[in-house]
């Protein structure tokens, strides 16, 4: 991904403060990164904050009238992106990208560029809510080199509460990893990736459970690759209501490993790709008590009984056009246990990643793997990101016969 090319186009909102926070996040993870400055954008960050933080100067209209370059200056920056960002996006310039206006350095730009364009508009609420912004963001989503992340719901700096929010930062920078991979491509559209993620809960009392280390964050990165790719996407996870908000994604909160079963079962008949990357119990409390246990009546040894295995019960309502993949969390010899479990539970694809290698596994941000399939296939995926691994396990898939 180094030395990768992100334009950013910052037109005039109060969200453009929040923008500085991907363009120095792009910057440091070694993308080249460069960015135009409407007029009005000025009124809300300057030039030389955007300059120091893309280690670049920042584009204005002033340069683009003034012809201080050998080439037109739209034409330059167009050619030279691999992507455009358009953050955040106001209610104008959106207007002006529906009609094909090319008032300013940065609409020039727009029409001057073939690049995949990501919009994330901001406003307050009432503006994003007039049905002639609707219409016009309806209108740039059927364009194909156009790809959206709409605003969330929050209380905005109008003190309105409602939708208008910019998307967050990480979920920008996110979406700008996805396209830089894809190159805009969406190859999953048809498709509904049915995936789990984190660690269930096995309750002994209110208070005391069985779990496991897992977050969730490969879950959820498979979750935002599916989604870019533009499959539809359903998560069920254990991570509650705030860290599995993924909009666009249906998402479905569960807690313990009969819960996370009975959720997969009623989503199971409309999935083509079912990706288990759920750490699930094995085992749980044999009795449960709805009463808290005082300490004093807590067993010194504690019965369990197995939970049932989920991926199992799934592959035995497989139909031919849907496909299961598992992951075998593995220290040691990662390979040959996730063969083993791979042929147990009939499944078409496993992923297995170590857990006892430095910055991959349970709550880290980077992964390594061996995805392995039922017809001999072995792709070894070197350290790297949970969405760039999220990526690469969906090509692994797509490529099943
Ligand atoms: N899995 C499941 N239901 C369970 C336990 C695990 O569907 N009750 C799934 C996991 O989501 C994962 C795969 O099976 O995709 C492998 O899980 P793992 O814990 O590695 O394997 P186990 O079969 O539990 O074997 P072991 O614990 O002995 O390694």
């Amino acid at each position: 991904m180094q030395g990768k090319r992100i334009l950013i186009g910052i037109s005039g909102g109060i969200a453009a403060y929040k923008v500085c926070e991907v363009l120095s996040a792009l910057a440091k993870q070694g993308f080249e990164v460069r960015a135009i400055l409407t007029q009005a954008a000025q009124a809300f960050i300057t030039p030389l904050t955007v300059s120091t933080l893309c280690r670049h100067p920042a584009y204005t209209d002033d340069m683009f009238w003034q012809a201080t370059h050998d080439r037109p200056l739209h034409i330059e920056l167009g050619e030279w992106a691999d992507l455009f960002v358009l953050a955040p996006l106001t209610a104008n310039t959106l207007a002006k990208l529906v009609y094909g206006m090319a008032d300013n350095l940065l609409t020039n730009t727009v029409l001057a560029s073939t690049c995949p364009v990501l919009l994330a508009p901001a406003m307050n609420t009432d503006m994003w809510e007039q049905p002639l912004v609707q219409q016009n963001w309806q209108a740039i989503q059927t364009q194909a080199r156009m790809h959206s992340l709409a605003p969330s719901a929050g209380v905005l700096a109008c003190d309105r509460v409602g939708t208008g929010r910019m998307a967050e930062p990480a979920t920008i920078l996110a979406h700008i990893e996805s396209l830089l991979y894809t190159k805009g491509q969406r190859d999953l559209v048809g498709k509904h990736i049915l995936l789990s993620a984190g660690g269930t809960r096995e309750f002994l009392d209110p208070v005391r459970f069985l779990g496991n280390p897992s977050t969730g964050k490969m879950g959820i990165a498979l979750a935002q690759a599916a989604l870019h790719r533009g499959a539809t996407v359903t998560l069920v996870h254990t991570l509650g209501a705030t860290l599995a908000a993924l909009p666009g994604v249906r998402s479905l909160a569960v807690t313990s490993a009969d819960e996370m079963q009975q959720a997969l079962f009623t989503c199971f008949p409309d999935a083509d790709w079912i990706i288990m990357a759920a750490a699930v119990a094995d085992v749980k409390p044999a009795s449960y008590s709805p009463e808290k246990l005082p300490k004093r009546s807590l067993p010194s040894t504690l019965s369990l009984k197995p939970v049932p295995d989920i991926l199992t019960a799934l592959a035995a309502l497989k139909q031919p056009h849907q496909k299961l993949i598992g992951f075998a969390a593995q220290s040691g010899d990662i390979v040959a246990p996730a063969l083993e479990k791979l042929q147990r539970k009939k499944l078409d694809a496993i992923a297995a990643n170590p857990i006892d290698q430095p910055d991959s596994g349970f709550g880290s941000e980077s992964n390594q793997a061996v995805f392995l399939d039922e017809q001999g296939r072995k792709q070894v995926v070197a350290p790297c990101s949970k969405l760039q691994m999220a990526h690469q396990l969906l090509d692994f898939v797509q490529a099943l016969s």
